[in-house]
This record gives structure tokens, C-alpha cells and sequence, in this order.
């Protein structure tokens, strides 16, 4: 069945109090469209732990930078509505910039600890943009839980921090990255990569792969896990590294060995695309 769509806020918020009851839930996916198998993972997910299933379909203008790919950022959602409405989902909140923002705004959201490296720094306000929005798509749609892909991982621990800092009564999911067959996590900016791009792409998976072997093979020392990944890295000529750390999983803190659960993290640019990756080493 076709989803219910929702272009103004009043409208789904409309929508779902009719929906709602003191024992039943709604599970919330914010995504920027352009709907793929890890967008889907996570509708499926709440669809199945939710008795109604809520998708945000909104490229936030707020979290790109001047020179990022707002305008270039594929759109595509007669598609979208047709994923979504394969998957059995109940709303989908689709509004227009202007429906989100008033031109005098004035008020955003400022996460200033977890936010500030990684692609915090390559990306200066882009972690503002999404904090302003998600909290946006909270207060718009009360979900009971909200659902979140690792691949995003910096982003996933920033929302967590901000629903905890802000006291928002939603509980964060997080769910693990879906990949393509050869293992390129799977992303809505793949589709900028040419044919030789994408092949070199394969490097972020590769390299994580590698840093998990030595770690297997009983390697703690970052430095050493981290050479590793950059020799991986810099065998593939059109991957321009952005950073390569290992971090904390719970802090993003960097840490000089593994001895408890860290992850490594990857960004880099291919052609046009900016990419990132990331997987857990677990003591
Ligand atoms: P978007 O890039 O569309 O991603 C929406 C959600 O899908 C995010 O939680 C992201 O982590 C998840 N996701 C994307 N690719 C994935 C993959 N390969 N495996 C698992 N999950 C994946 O992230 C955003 O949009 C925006 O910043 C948003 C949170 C919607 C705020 O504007």
C-alpha cells in the first residue's frame, strides 16, 4: 500500500496523532532520499520493532557546506515512494525546504565535543545542520525510536549525545552498515563514481579489512593497524585520503592502543564523491 505523504508538518503531525495510543509505537528513519539497501535495513527495522513506521525524506541544506554537493545531491522520489511503499511504510514526511526553515531563523543546535573532528573538521557545520534538523524531525514526529546506520558512525554517537544533552524522549538505534556484494559500503553518493573510481573505492573496504586481520592476528598498536591501512589506501590512485584514525567507539577520543571496543573510521574523496567507511575493533 501507497505510504500516507506528508509535505507540511501540520499535516503529518495530524497523521500521526491519530495513530498514536499509550501502547503503541512509532519508529522513525530520517534519510535524504535517494533510497538504497542500507536506507531500506533500517525501514525494515523499524517497521518490525514499531506499530507505525514513519520515513523523512529531506536533503537538509543546513549540514552542507558552500562548496558541497546540495544541488548536485541525487533526488529521485516517485522511486523512493515506490521502495516505500514495498516495505509497508506508513508515513512518509517529505517537505520542502521553506516548510523547514523560515527565513529568519535563528536558532540551531551546537554539539561541541564528538562533532569537532573527524569529518567535523574536513565539514565545519555540517554536524550543526544535522543536530538542527534531527531535532526538527523529534519534535515534528515524537517517534519512540529513531534508527540510524553505522556507516554514519560519527554521526550516530553526535545524535545520541544530543537526544542525552537535550533530554529528547526518543530511543537511538543504530544498525550495521549494508555493503555491495564486493564491499563497498553502500551510499547514495556512489552514483558520482566513474568506472575507474569505482573500482579504486573498493580501497576503503579493502583497508578496513586489512586493519581487522592484524588486529586478529594480535596487533593493538594504532600506529601499526593505521600503516596498514594507509599502505592499502595509497595503492589506489584516485582515493585522496581525508583522515584514517582509530577512535574510541563510545568517545571518538583517539587511542594509541585497542584494549577496549574501538572503531576505525575512513574518509576519502573519489572524483567527486566524498566517501567514508568505518568498522569495530572489539577486544
Ligand atoms: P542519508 O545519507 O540519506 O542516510 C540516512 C540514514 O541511512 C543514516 O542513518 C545513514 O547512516 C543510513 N545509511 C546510509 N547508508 C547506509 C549503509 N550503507 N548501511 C547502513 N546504513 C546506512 O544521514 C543522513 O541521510 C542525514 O544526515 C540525516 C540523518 C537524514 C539528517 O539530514
Amino acid at each position: 500500500m501507497m505510504p500516507h505523504v506528508a509535505r507540511k508538518v501540520s499535516e503529518a503531525r495530524k497523521y500521526l496523532e491519530g495513530k498514536r495510543s499509550s501502547d503503541s509505537r512509532v519508529g522513525l528513519v530520517p534519510t535524504m532520499g535517494f533510497l538504497h539497501e542500507g536506507h531500506l535495513s533500517l525501514v525494515r527495522r523499524a517497521r518490525r520493532e514499531n506499530d507505525t513506521c514513519v520515513v523523512s525524506i529531506f536533503v537538509n541544506p543546513l549540514q552542507f557546506g558552500p562548496t558541497e554537493d546540495l544541488e548536485a545531491y541525487p533526488r529521485d522520489m516517485d522511486r523512493d515512494l515506490d521502495l516505500l511503499s514495498s516495505e509497508g511504510v506508513d508515513l512518509v514526511f517529505a517537505p520542502d525546504p521553506d516548510e523547514m526553515y523560515s527565513p529568519d531563523r535563528s536558532v540551531t543546535v551546537t554539539e561541541r565535543d564528538i562533532s569537532r573532528s573527524l569529518c567535523g573538521s574536513a565539514r565545519p557545520g555540517h554536524f550543526d545542520g544535522v543536530c538542527t534538523v534531527v531535532l526538527k524531525l523529534f519534535n515534528i514526529l515524537s517517534p519512540d525510536r529513531a534508527y540510524f546506520g553505522e556507516k554514519d558512525y560519527q554521526q550516530l554517537q553526535v545524535v545520541r549525545r544530543m537526544a542525552r544533552d537535550l533530554d529528547v524522549d526518543v530511543e537511538i538505534r543504530g544498525c550495521p552498515i549494508v555493503r555491495e556484494k564486493d564491499g563497498l559500503a553502500m551510499s547514495s553518493r556512489n552514483i558520482y563514481l566513474g568506472e575507474a573510481e569505482r573500482r579504486d573505492a573498493l580501497a576503503l573496504s579493502k583497508a578496513l579489512v586489512e586493519a581487522r586481520s592484524a588486529f586478529e592476528a594480535g596487533e593493538r598498536d594504532c600506529r601499526k593497524i593505521l600503516a596498514t591501512v594507509r599502505r592499502v589506501l595509497e595503492a589506489h590512485p584516485l582515493v585522496n585520503i581525508d583522515y584514517a584514525e582509530i577512535r574510541d567507539a563510545e568517545t571518538l577520543l583517539p587511542v594509541e592502543r585497542v584494549e577496549g571496543r574501538a572503531v576505525v573510521a575512513l574518509a576519502a574523496r573519489v572524483g567527486k564523491a566524498r566517501l567514508i567507511d568505518n568498522t569495530f575493533l572489539e577486544p
